[in-house]
């Protein structure tokens, strides 16, 4: 037996924004807006979000504080603004951080205590607020996804936390919010999407519909992503790329993720590394570790990246290190200067999170350190 989940609608497409308005009024009459602190605005997007919203009649107040990799005490924070202000949803707007941290506010809005309660274990046992995301990237697909990574401030570690309470009502995908992305940032999210889709083709909890998600995004990803990274008003690749964003979104939601998602967050927490970048610099070396347990899958992705089917699991390897490095991102983690007792804590660290545990292949803390290890010689 098994569940599929997906969030209640998702409006994909050039101009989805615009249908924020009204889907709002029919969750409420006051929300609560969560941007980060300057791109929603420089780009325009805020803008036609309050204007959507103020025509279907929906008030909206603006809580624009969140940090890229949203802490503990932004969250606390935004759910107070909601509850004082008497909101009766939540828009998120942005990139992974603002869309993460809105569902953890909306969740928060309701439930009593701090987001380090529930960071720790303490049992989500209700519904939040309704919520929206609306994503202005094309890689952590939050707006489809339960999922909110949040960092624990008493901690310095980020945690991802999830409920299958906390999917969007509404999910908005729309490519025109993507072309504004600096090639950087279209690398960054363009390997995080990527990874969910490898991640979940190869998860332990992969179902039928999930795999044929993921093998889809993985061929939008291998087809496309180049192109977006070149020249970011190419419509097709953004278009390309907001789809497998979506796809890779629908499959991990549902299948959770693999090894390369516990090692970046000790990583990216520690060395201030982009998510997404983190994940490209280990994914290759990540693949290269599951062979043993998942070769004839291994191979089922080369094809998919490469077009050709007759490709090798170590053909797919080979193509995922070109794309990262033709994106400018460095393979491995040769680069970062990492002391014996740093490696072994991200050793450690790196399989705290729960999708450790649908990677194909078990994982003990010495095969951690020395993949890591293999990750630093480059
Ligand atoms: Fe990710």
């Amino acid at each position: 037996m098994h569940e599929f989940r997906v969030p209640g609608v998702i409006h994909f497409g050039w101009g989805a924004v615009e249908k924020v308005g009204q889907e709002a009024a029919r969750l409420g009459k006051r929300a609560l807006l969560v941007t980060g602190r300057s791109a929603a605005r420089r780009t325009g997007a805020l803008d036609k979000v309050e204007r959507s919203l103020s025509a279907s009649g929906v008030e909206s107040v603006l809580f624009d504080r969140v940090e890229s990799d949203p802490s503990s005490g932004t969250v606390d924070q935004g759910a107070a603004m909601a509850r004082e202000e008497k909101c009766d949803l939540v828009i998120g707007l942005g990139g992974g951080s603002p869309m993460d941290a809105a569902r953890a506010i909306a969740a928060m809005a309701v439930m009593e205590g701090s987001i380090l309660d529930y960071l720790r274990g303490k049992p989500i046992d209700r519904p939040g607020l309704p919520l929206i995301n609306i994503s202005m990237t094309a890689g952590t697909a939050s707006e489809i996804t339960p999922v909110s990574v949040v960092l624990d401030e008493e901690r310095r570690l980020k945690f991802g936390i999830k409920s299958p309470l906390w999917f969007a009502r509404v999910a908005i995908t729309d490519p025109e919010l993507t072309v504004s992305m600096p090639p950087r940032l279209t690398a960054a999210t363009g390997l995080d999407t990527l990874t969910h889709a490898i991640e979940s083709y190869l998860s332990t909890r992969a179902t039928v519909p999930t795999e044929a998600l993921a093998i889809k995004a993985v061929r939008l990803a291998a087809r496309h992503l180049r192109a977006a990274f070149r020249d970011g008003a190419d419509r097709e690749a953004r278009e390309g790329m907001a789809m497998a964003s979506m796809t890779a979104g629908m499959a991990f939601a549902n299948s959770g993720l693999g090894l390369v998602h516990g090692l970046v967050h000790p990583l990216g927490a520690r060395w201030k590394i982009a998510h997404g970048e983190a994940c490209g610099r280990l994914l290759a070396y990540v693949m290269e570790f599951n062979l043993p347990a998942a070769g004839e899958k291994l191979a089922e992705i080369a094809a998919a990246l490469t077009g050709r089917p007759e490709a090798s699991p170590e053909e797919g390897i080979a193509a995922v290190r070109s794309l990262v490095s033709d994106l400018g991102v460095p393979c491995g983690i040769s680069d970062l200067t990492i002391s014996e007792e740093e490696m072994a804590a991200l050793a450690r660290d790196g399989l705290l999170s729960g999708s450790v545990k649908t990677n194909p292949r078990p994982v003990s803390e010495s095969d951690s350190r020395e993949l890591l290890e293999r990750a630093h010689r480059g």
